[in-house]
């Protein structure tokens, strides 16, 4: 240490010869738990319990190739258009769908927004490269599009949604869409590109049932 640094740090009464302090040890964190600090606090222990959501994670997890650990990685596969009324558990099965391919060891970049936020993560601003944010949802190798067709549509929304719908059907990345609305109607909202790509690329599963958020806990 030079002599005028050693003056400094005296005149402002540090010591010069001390040491910056270490870093505290920190406690080794799994990757499930990563992922888990990321999932909303209401679906943090969410489990896929529905047959078709256990039987895609198990065919997106058998057809990962191996990544840098030798753990499996996502690669292409097929995507889930999860349909129903509200409070039937579709945004529950998303996120347990993406915990089940954690819990099975699948190394995973993820991704997750609702269509409406969106719509205002990707609204052109100043200092904003929405372009890339936009770029990086589409190219994310899994990705859930929670409550599609539920937001406010423009012209805008649609060509955005349209880019994210077509990467993702073309580069065959698996996808996980919750909607509350039927077919038809998600034509309708949606435009028929998006509901034509949704057709081919995504299985669809049909939660029915109360609203859970208003059963009668006695
Ligand atoms: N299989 C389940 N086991 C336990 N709780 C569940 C299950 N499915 C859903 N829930 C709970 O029920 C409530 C509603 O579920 P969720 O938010 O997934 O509904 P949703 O279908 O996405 O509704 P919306 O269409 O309004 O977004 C939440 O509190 C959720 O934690
Ligand atoms: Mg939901």
């Amino acid at each position: 240490m030079t002599d005028r640094l050693e003056a400094i740090l005296t005149a402002r009464g540090l010591d010069p010869t001390a040491t910056a302090a270490p870093p505290p040890p920190e406690e080794p964190v799994s990757a499930v738990e990563l992922a888990d600090r990321r999932i909303p606090a209401r679906y943090r222990g969410a489990l896929a319990d529905h047959p078709q959501i256990t039987a895609w994670a198990t065919q997106i997890a058998r057809a990962g190739r191996p990544g840098p650990g030798g753990a499996p990685g996502i690669c292409e596969g097929g995507s889930l258009l999860i349909v129903g009324p509200t409070g039937t558990g579709k945004t529950h099965q998303a996120y347990g769908a993406i915990r089940t391919l954690l819990h099975q060891g699948v190394r995973l970049r993820w991704e997750a927004t609702t269509s409406a936020d969106l719509h205002a993560r990707l609204r052109p601003r100043t200092g904003h490269d929405s372009e890339r944010e936009l770029q990086m949802l589409a190219r994310c190798p899994l990705l859930l599009l929670d409550d599609l067709g539920a937001a406010k549509t423009s012209e805008w929304t649609e060509e955005l949604t349209y880019r994210l719908i077509n990467h993702r059907y073309e580069h065959l990345l698996p996808t996980l869409i919750t909607t509350n609305l039927p077919t038809a109607e998600l034509r309708t909202t949606l435009g028929d590109r998006v509901a034509s790509r949704l057709a081919e690329m995504t299985e669809r599963i049909i939660l029915t049932g109360p609203d859970r958020r208003r059963e009668d806990p006695a």
